[in-house]
């Protein structure tokens, strides 16, 4: 399909520079801290700036330590593995600290989330997610410890900036004295009843990857509210060195520390975290203002959250929905009068130089983990039903969500103009 030729798109010229999904937003502020760290010649994983953001960041969330690490994938191996030896004990070097043990896990996520899980010799077991907040359902994590009463830890990521139902699944945990490891690297600044994502895990974690809220190029950060752990986490993520005159190690160690250099990027942005988030949010009220003439739905917001509007997603009715088929790696689809679909709105907006993408594609749908366990709320496994509607009933959340969702560009350096054809093209997507 040619949509530049395409009558439906006739007089929309495309963006002379591409409007970009999530992209960075510098102000001025972090070339400071990176000229200082090299000034001063503290270009290392030591200095101010990993000092400065390891105090002011905890402090803003709501918890006593944060560790400042090479990624937000880096901060949730250790997580889970800190997790994961607190509830099994240590473990010889070449054993993880799971083997033998199921870990419940989101479903609708990046693979980030879980993979740690399985760095550690651990079988995640996927939760369905709930139409309500596009996050791990509580009933599916319920039917999942009926199953499985015998399972320890959690691993819950909060979508697209908009949290969880926390105290939900807390309760759930402490029901069963299970550990949570909250993955809150798309939610930093969102709130839940009033506190901070990043505060709702036994240890969570944020990230600074370049198309988060702010960013540092890179980096992430763990946060616990035990010295003992952050300490613990500072001497795995550099080598695990004992003290002592030689290189001693009594532990398996990464090379996961935060660099100075990024630190001082992060140290810049964290002023700008709200003006991020307002940006965001004035973004999502836009798009939802001008799709609500349209047969689809912005991503839920839960009365008590006020996320950080990282993503504005959209969901498009099951009825307005044109015919449509992905496989592993392509998609086709059907064109339709008044009907429409992923592929084809992302396409559109492609084709005139802006970035949109796919939901997240479900972790008990990629085939790297098609062996593991899926459960829905309806205690449904992958084993009984693989089909996402089942005699009409949605019965697979997760799948439905990437069936019919999508995120729409939400750059933050997106002008009001731009979104209006933005929001013009997907207009014309349902003619
Ligand atoms: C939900 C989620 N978890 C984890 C990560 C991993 O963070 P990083 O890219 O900093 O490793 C990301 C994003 O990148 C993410 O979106």
């Amino acid at each position: 399909m040619n949509f530049k030729t395409d009558p439906r798109f006739s007089g929309i010229m495309p963006f002379q520079y591409k409007v970009w999904l999530s992209s960075p937003t510098m102000h001025g502020d972090e070339q400071r801290w990176v000229d200082e760290a090299i000034r001063t010649n503290w270009v290392s994983t030591v200095g101010e700036n990993i000092n400065v953001i390891e105090e002011e960041i905890p402090a803003k969330i709501g918890r006593k330590y944060g560790v400042a690490l090479s990624s937000g994938t880096a901060a949730l191996h250790l997580a889970v593995r800190l997790a994961g030896e607190r509830l099994y004990g240590p473990q010889p070097a070449n054993k993880g600290v799971l083997e033998g043990y199921k870990v419940f896990c989101s479903d609708t996520t990046f693979d980030a989330t879980v993979n740690p899980v399985a760095y550690e010799g651990g079988e995640a077991v996927f939760i369905d997610t709930e139409p309500d907040s596009w996050n791990m359902s509580p009933e599916a994590l319920k039917k999942a410890f009926e199953r499985y009463p015998e399972v320890k830890l959690i691993v819950l990521a909060h979508l697209y900036g908009t949290p969880g139902k926390c105290d939900e699944i807390r309760a759930i945990a402490d029901a069963h004295n299970a550990l949570i490891v909250e993955d809150a690297a798309e939610s930093f600044g969102s709130l839940y009843r009033g506190i901070q994502t990043g505060c709702f895990g036994d240890y969570s974690v944020i990230s600074f990857n370049g198309n988060k809220i702010i960013t540092g190029s890179a980096g992430g950060m763990l946060f616990t509210d035990s010295g003992a752990d952050a300490r613990k986490i500072r001497k795995w993520s550099t080598q695990s060195r004992e003290d002592a005159a030689w290189y001693q190690h009594e532990e398996l160690g990464y090379n996961y520390r935060m660099s100075n250099v990024i630190a001082g990027i992060v140290r810049g942005q964290v002023p700008y975290l709200e003006e991020h988030i307002a940006q965001k949010r004035e973004i999502f009220n836009r798009y939802k203002e001008g799709l609500a003439a349209l047969p689809l739905r912005m991503n839920p917001i839960p009365s008590c959250t006020e996320p950080n509007y990282w993503l504005s997603c959209i969901l498009i009715d099951e009825d307005a929905m044109c015919e449509t088929v992905r496989g592993e790696k392509r998609a086709v689809y059907v064109e339709e009068s008044g009907k429409s679909c992923p592929t084809e709105i992302l396409s559109a907006i492609a084709a005139f130089n802006a970035e949109g993408r796919p939901i997240w594609k479900p972790m008990h749908l990629q085939p790297v983990y098609r062996n593991n366990i899926f459960i829905t709320a309806d205690g449904v496994n992958r084993g009984r039903s693989n089909a996402y509607i089942d005699e009409g009933k949605i019965v697979d959340t997760g799948a439905d969500l990437f069936h019919r969702g999508l995120c729409l560009p939400s750059d933050n350096k997106m002008t009001t103009e731009q979104q209006d054809i933005i929001i013009n093209i997907i207009h014309r997507c349902f003619m």
